[in-house]
C-alpha cells in the first residue's frame, strides 16, 4: 500500500516522508485524538460489501431512522498498530479481529466484511495514519472497525443498508496501573445474561455498564468485577477487559460461554502462560475463589494486562489485597506479550503483521 496517491488532510503539507506527527506524546492518554484518514465500505450487494475506500477523517451523514441510531444496530472491533525501534509498524493478530466481527454482525443479524476485506482496510488505515502511531514506548495507535445498520428502519429489523467504518487514535494507557487497580465487586448491575449479546461485541453492551463504572469511580475504584447475572456468585468480566486470577501458580479465567467476550488479549495470554509452562484453566470462577487468590489481572485491548492491587465487596465488607510488582506472574506474562506485541521479542507465533 502507499500513501502517495491519497488526499492531504487539511493542514498537512507533507506526508509521505514524515515519521512523526506533531504531537506531543508524553500527554497522551485514553482520550480520542482524530488522524488523518478513514476507510469506508457499504453494503449491500447481495449481502457482499462493496469495494472501501479511504477518506479524510471526518464526520459522517446519518438519516434519523438508521438502524444503528434506533435499536443499536452495530458491532465494533478494536486492534493496535505499534511501531517498532526500526519504526517498521506492527499489527497484532487483525485476523482474530476479522473472524470476531463477523460472529458479532451474526448475532445482531448484520452482513460483514470477508475477513481479507477486514484485514486490508485495517493495514490501509494503519499506513495512511501511520504517523499517529507514538514512538516506541510512548503508547500504541488504536484502530477501531465498526459495524452498523445505516439504512431506514422503523418497525424493529434488520437495516437494508450497511456502513463498515475504521478510523484511529493515538493511544497510551487505559487505566493508570502504576502499583496495581483497586476494584469493586458490583452486585446490582450485570453486565451480561445468557444467550444475550455479551460474548460478541455489540455497541449495545457498553452505555449499560457506564453506571457501574461512574459510581465506582466516584467511590475511588478504578473499575468494577461484574458477576454472573444468574446467581451472583461467579466472576465474569471487568467493564471492558476479561479477569483472571492466579492461585499456587496456576491460572484461571471464566469460560467464553455466551456471556463473556472472547477477547483476543485474553486468547494470547492464555497461549503464552500455556508456552511459558503454566497451567491454564478456563472455568467458572467463584466470588470465593477471587478473594482467595494471589494474583488477579486484567486483560483487553485497551487496558493490554492490568494487575489488580486489591478488591473490595462492600455488601459483605471485604477487602482483599494482592501480590503485584516484578516478581509476579502477570507481569511475566505482560513482558512477553508487549515485547511480540511491539517487536522487541521475535513473534515466533506468526501474530504479528
Ligand atoms: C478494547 O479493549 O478494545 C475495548 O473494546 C475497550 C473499549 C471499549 C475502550
Amino acid at each position: 500500500f502507499t500513501t502517495a496517491a491519497l488526499p492531504k488532510p487539511d493542514g498537512v503539507s507533507t506526508f509521505e516522508g514524515e515519521n512523526y506527527a506533531e504531537f506531543n506524546w508524553d500527554e497522551l492518554g485514553f482520550g480520542f485524538v482524530p488522524t488523518d484518514f478513514m476507510y469506508t465500505m457499504k453494503c449491500c450487494d447481495g449481502g457482499e460489501f462493496s469495494q472501501g475506500n479511504l477518506n479524510r477523517y471526518g464526520n459522517i451523514e446519518l438519516s434519523p431512522s438508521a438502524g444503528i441510531l434506533n435499536y443499536g444496530q452495530g458491532v465494533f472491533e478494536g486492534l493496535k498498530a505499534y511501531r517498532r525501534e526500526d519504526e517498521r509498524v506492527l499489527l497484532f493478530r487483525p485476523e482474530e479481529n476479522a473472524k470476531r466481527l463477523k460472529k458479532g454482525a451474526e448475532r445482531m443479524c448484520m452482513p460483514s466484511p470477508t475477513i481479507e476485506q477486514f484485514v486490508n482496510a485495517v493495514k490501509e488505515t494503519a499506513i495512511a495514519n501511520k504517523r499517529w502511531v507514538p514512538p516506541p514506548g510512548k503508547g500504541s495507535m488504536y484502530i477501531r472497525p465498526l459495524l452498523m445498520g445505516t439504512g431506514n428502519v422503523l418497525g424493529i429489523g434488520p437495516a437494508p443498508e450497511y456502513t463498515f467504518i475504521i478510523y484511529s487514535s493515538p493511544v497510551n494507557s487505559y487505566h493508570n496501573h502504576e502499583g496495581g487497580l483497586n476494584l469493586v465487586v458490583e452486585d446490582k448491575l450485570y453486565r451480561a445474561v445468557t444467550s444475550g449479546t455479551g460474548g460478541v461485541k455489540a455497541v449495545t453492551n457498553y452505555a449499560p455498564i457506564y453506571k457501574a463504572k461512574i459510581d465506582a469511580k466516584a467511590k475511588g475504584y478504578a473499575d468494577v468485577v461484574f458477576l454472573d447475572a444468574a446467581t451472583g456468585n461467579y466472576i465474569e468480566e471487568g467493564s471492558t477487559s476479561n479477569i483472571f486470577i492466579v492461585k499456587d501458580n496456576i491460572i484461571a479465567t471464566p469460560p467464553t460461554n455466551g456471556t463473556i467476550l472472547p477477547g483476543i488479549t485474553r486468547k494470547s495470554i492464555i497461549e503464552i502462560a500455556l508456552d511459558s509452562g503454566y497451567q491454564v484453566t478456563e472455568r467458572a470462577v467463584s466470588l470465593e475463589e477471587l478473594l482467595d487468590a494471589d494474583e488477579v489481572f486484567l486483560t483487553g485491548t485497551a487496558v493490554v494486562l492490568n494487575p489488580i492491587a486489591s478488591v473490595t465487596v462492600p455488601y459483605k465488607g471485604i477487602r482483599t489485597e494482592y501480590r503485584t510488582g516484578a516478581e509476579t506472574v502477570s507481569q511475566k506474562l505482560y513482558e512477553t506479550l508487549t515485547g511480540i506485541q511491539s517487536g522487541r521479542i521475535e513473534d515466533t507465533k506468526g501474530w504479528t503483521v
